[in-house]
């Protein structure tokens, strides 16, 4: 006879976005990853597209060149490619800044503050003032400079949290400014934009497991890993399992979830740490594609970006905000989702280089 499961301790936002959607889009489909027997990674899938459209291809050290008709159409340095300008490359390196011009476009944004890394103090007041006054409630601390998830805390509720949330985000900040900002409730969801069209959308979700009554986590987690290999961009590293966070929400790796409980094994929807990419392209409520679309038009040397949004419900344009934008994102997010239609990112990207300005 298997217990119950106990409460697992408070509510939490993100969580039960993430929840909602994994019961609603992910269970009746567990497990059932779309195979890709093999995966050339962001500048391979470039590189392939553009020999198959006939071009000439040169590449030197991070640089990668497109030819057609002996005349350079665009490239790569990196992840950053030529339909990216340096103002709008160098902006988007600060989240603050980026948040400043979308709000300017009339688009939403969370509420927060940046400070310099030696302003811990101020930060500290600024956040109390806040949340006395019924402001800010949860709030997440980032570096401004981040990515991958480096260094961002999400659910920080007391001045303890604050202060050791603020020496991970510093740590990560190359320009040591760190960010406050309002917990928004919503899917992580990215959606690609090249020109004025939204390729792709991608929901990304924390690696978690389904119980069936009789297994313990450690065994879920296992056979979740084992999934995960049929798919060659996801399984390319493995699932983290954050015991501490699991512990926080009352779950050890040895108990056994009920049928149908889901169990997050960390918090992070990050592929690098074992979370899984979801195509919503079709279902992704059409206000929200555009709203990616306007993000990347409020620069005005930008023609291709991957924008984060949070988005609490997919069919409903509420409540979603942006929250970055990514001017070196990585393709294969969108490209070759772990669950559903892989959407073609690299043809898009090449057609907008030989469309020109
Ligand atoms: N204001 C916020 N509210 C809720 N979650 C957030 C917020 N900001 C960041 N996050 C979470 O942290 C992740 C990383 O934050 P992001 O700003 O995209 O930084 P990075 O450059 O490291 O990707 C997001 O994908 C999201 O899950
Ligand atoms: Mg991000």
């Amino acid at each position: 006879m298997v217990e119950p499961p106990a409460r697992r301790g408070p509510a939490e936002p993100t969580t039960d976005a993430n929840l909602a959607f994994v019961q609603r889009h992910l269970a009746h489909r567990h497990l059932q990853f779309t195979p890709l027997a093999s995966w050339p990674g962001h500048r391979g899938a470039l590189t392939r597209e553009a020999k198959r459209r006939g071009l000439t291809v040169r590449e030197q050290d991070k640089s990668m060149y497109f030819f057609q008709a002996g005349r350079c159409i665009g490239g790569t340095v990196g992840l950053i490619s030529t339909l990216v300008g340096y103002s709008a490359a160098r902006t988007t390196r600060s989240k603050t800044f980026t948040k400043d011009l979308l709000a300017r476009a009339g688009l939403p944004v969370p509420r927060g503050r940046h400070f310099p890394a030696t302003r811990l103090e101020t930060a500290v007041s600024w956040w109390a003032e806040q949340t006395t006054d019924g402001g800010l409630g949860e709030v997440v601390v980032k570096p401004a400079d981040g990515n991958a998830g480096r260094g961002v805390s999400v659910e920080v509720r007391t001045e303890d949290q604050l202060r050791s949330a603020w020496q991970r985000a510093r740590r990560e900040s190359s320009r040591k400014q760190v960010i406050l900002e309002e917990q928004v409730r919503g899917v992580d969801t990215r959606v690609f934009v090249v020109g004025d069209r939204a390729v792709a959308a991608t929901v990304r979700v924390p690696a978690h497991v389904i119980g069936d009554g009789s297994r313990s986590v450690a065994k879920l987690a296992e056979e979740y890993e084992q999934a995960r290999t049929v798919h060659k961009y996801l399984s390319s590293r493995p699932t983290f399992l954050d015991v501490t966070l699991m512990g926080r929400r009352g779950i050890g790796l040895d108990d056994v979830p009920a049928t149908s409980e889901v169990v997050f094994l960390n918090g992070t929807a990050n592929v690098s740490q074992g979370g899984v990419t979801v195509d919503v392209t079709e279902e992704i409520h059409p206000e929200l594609l555009e709203l990616a679309v306007r993000a990347v038009s409020a620069f005005p040397d930008l023609r291709c970006a991957g924008v984060d949004l949070l988005v609490p419900e997919l069919g409903s344009p509420e409540g979603a905000t942006v929250i970055e934008l990514n001017t070196s994102a990585n393709l294969s997010i969108n490209q070759v989702p772990g669950y559903g239609t892989p959407r073609d990112v690299a043809a898009a990207l090449l057609e907008e280089m030989q469309r020109g300005r």
